[in-house]
């Protein structure tokens, strides 16, 4: 998709199709007040085109409503969009991305391929230009995202041009700037998906790290694709635990962002659970919805995602992302439940501590165990893990919210505030020595799991022991890295959550 920006007035514009936003602007709280569409431009000539659909009542500019004119009178364009915003009150960038994926998506059934999309008018403290532009652009290039690329009927309706038209009286290099981020903001976030959109057979774990480490050459990360040799070599045993019971070699994978003249200051720690198919293990899952289980790899994708986004956008701090990727398989080789595991020791005297394996099917929380030492060990002053934990996470929270768990509160306000900027909704949930005491074991020092009541929170609990005391924000994605249905801005499949939100993060440590 070929992103511009102009500035140009809009009548003038030979373009397939036009597309403006409105919001609702009745006030009124009365049960009988109807709703007042308005358009979010001055322009004339557009006001004069949608005078007409907006007296009609049709059209109440809800979130993401649409409707579409042909031949609209007094414009160039072949066609006008005039898409929802909602309320006036609670408009804001956010619901510009939506608004711009919803435009993209009316398109592309259609097979209309390009689009003008219209800033609304500046309103500096809720809608101010810049951030508009960005989440226009990562709104279309998120809309633009279909999962459907094994069809052998698939059409190529992709968008190929997305312009945004703003004011002639704007901050020209400002707003091209804020359209740069989009673009790798918004391609980013669709390279995470295009991974987590693949099915166990096409990604393992070996084509994960080759496809992490063809990503990080092209933009310039440092990287390792490292496979058993190196699990055995650092004496991952919780990791190994996992991939002992697959015919495919496990990978891990280290991308390196350095940017030059910074040697001191924090290194943060990225690390992902890489888990290409959870069959359960010998703690099989049922089989009704078990091929979602492709997706169990969306934490570690989201990292190389977000490795991407640094990469371009060259913040001043160094980053270092883990991926520990693996299958989850049942096995003559496979760990049993009951067996003992030993996870990477830290140093040599700091021997690592032993697991007791209840469930396997709990193996995300084993990878991480031995992802995060390891970034310990490599420098991490910070860390972050997301990965798709807990189904308890899901029941918590639903499709709504994902999970977050922090040991730090400094740490947690730094991520709290990339929220706001991200628009991605994580709701932080609690630790506590009473969840630690679910975890102990008595053969080991802890047991993989606590057990059914709050599973989001043991599971966190598990890894936190293996940050020690390194600030940390563990992200459990597993109720938003898949679209259940289908939105007006975003196809049903994956949903490359976290992406934005930790590149957000990892800019606030920019010195
Ligand atoms: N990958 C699953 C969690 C999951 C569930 C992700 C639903 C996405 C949707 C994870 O490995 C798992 O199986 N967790 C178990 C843990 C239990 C055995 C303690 C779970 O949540 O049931
Ligand atoms: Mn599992
Ligand atoms: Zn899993």
């Amino acid at each position: 998709m070929r992103t511009l920006l102009t500035f140009a007035p809009l009548a003038g514009f030979e373009t397939e199709v036009l597309a403006v936003l409105a919001a609702d602007t009745q006030t009124s709280k009365e049960a009988d007040a109807k709703p007042q569409p308005t358009l979010l431009t001055d322009d004339d000539a557009v006001l004069a085109a949608a005078k007409a659909v907006l007296a009609s009542g049709e059209f109440k500019a809800g979130l993401n409503e649409s409707v579409l004119l042909h031949a609209p009178a007094g414009l160039a364009a072949k066609r006008l969009l005039i898409v929802g915003l909602g309320k006036q009150a609670k408009i804001s960038a956010d619901k510009v991305r939506s608004a711009a994926g919803t435009a993209v998506r009316f398109l592309k059934p259609r097979g209309l391929h390009e689009l003008v999309f219209v800033l609304p008018e500046s309103d500096p403290k809720n809608l101010p230009l810049a951030a508009c532009v960005r989440t226009a652009v990562e709104g279309a290039f998120v809309g633009d995202f279909d999962p459907d690329t094994y069809r052998s009927d698939r059409k190529d309706q992709s968008i190929e041009s997305f312009t945004v038209a703003a004011p002639a009286s704007a901050d020209k290099s400002a707003l091209n700037a804020a359209l740069a981020e989009g673009v790798i903001l918004g391609e980013s976030q669709n390279f995470t998906r295009s991974l987590v959109n693949e099915p166990g057979n096409k990604l393992t774990p070996t084509i994960l790290g080759a496809r992490a480490a063809e990503m990080a050459s092209e933009v310039g990360l440092g990287w390792e694709v490292h496979s058993t040799e190196k699990l055995h070599e650092l004496k991952m045993g919780a990791f190994w635990s996992v991939a002992q019971g697959s015919a495919e070699p496990p990978t891990l994978i280290v991308l390196r962002y350095e940017p030059e003249g910074i040697s001191d200051g924090p290194i943060l720690g990225l690390v992902g659970k890489g888990i290409t198919f959870d069959s359960g293990g010998i703690s099989l899952k049922p089989g009704e919805n078990m091929e979602k289980m492709k997706y169990d790899m969306a934490g570690g994708a989201l990292m190389i995602g977000a490795m991407r986004a640094i990469a371009l956008l060259k913040p001043k701090v160094r980053v270092i992302a883990i991926v520990c990727a693996t299958e989850n398989m049942p096995d003559g080789k496979a760990q049993k439940p009951g067996d003992v595991q030993t996870a990477m020791p830290f140093s040599p005297d700091k021997p690592g501590k032993t697991i007791e394996i209840v469930n396997t099917d709990a193996e995300g929380r084993l990878v991480l165990a031995d992802g995060l030492t390891y970034a310990r060990q490599l420098g991490a002053t910070h860390l972050i893990d997301a990965a798709t934990l807990t189904g308890a996470c899901v029941v918590a929270l639903g499709h709504t919210n994902a999970g977050a768990f922090s040991n730090d509160d400094e740490i947690w306000t730094k991520f709290d505030a990339a929220l706001a900027a991200s628009g991605e909704k994580f709701w932080r949930l609690p630790l506590g020595e009473e969840y630690a005491e679910q975890i102990k074991s008595e053969i080991g020092d802890i047991k993989n799991t606590g057990g059914r009541w709050g599973g989001a929170c043991t599971a966190a609990e598990f890894l936190k022991v293996f940050v020690d005391e390194t600030p940390w924000i563990h992200l459990d994605i597993a109720g938003l890295a898949w679209v259940e249905d289908s939105k007006p801005y975003i196809a049903k499949g994956p949903s490359g959550i976290g992406v934005r939100s930790i590149l957000e993060w990892v800019r606030s440590y920019s010195s």
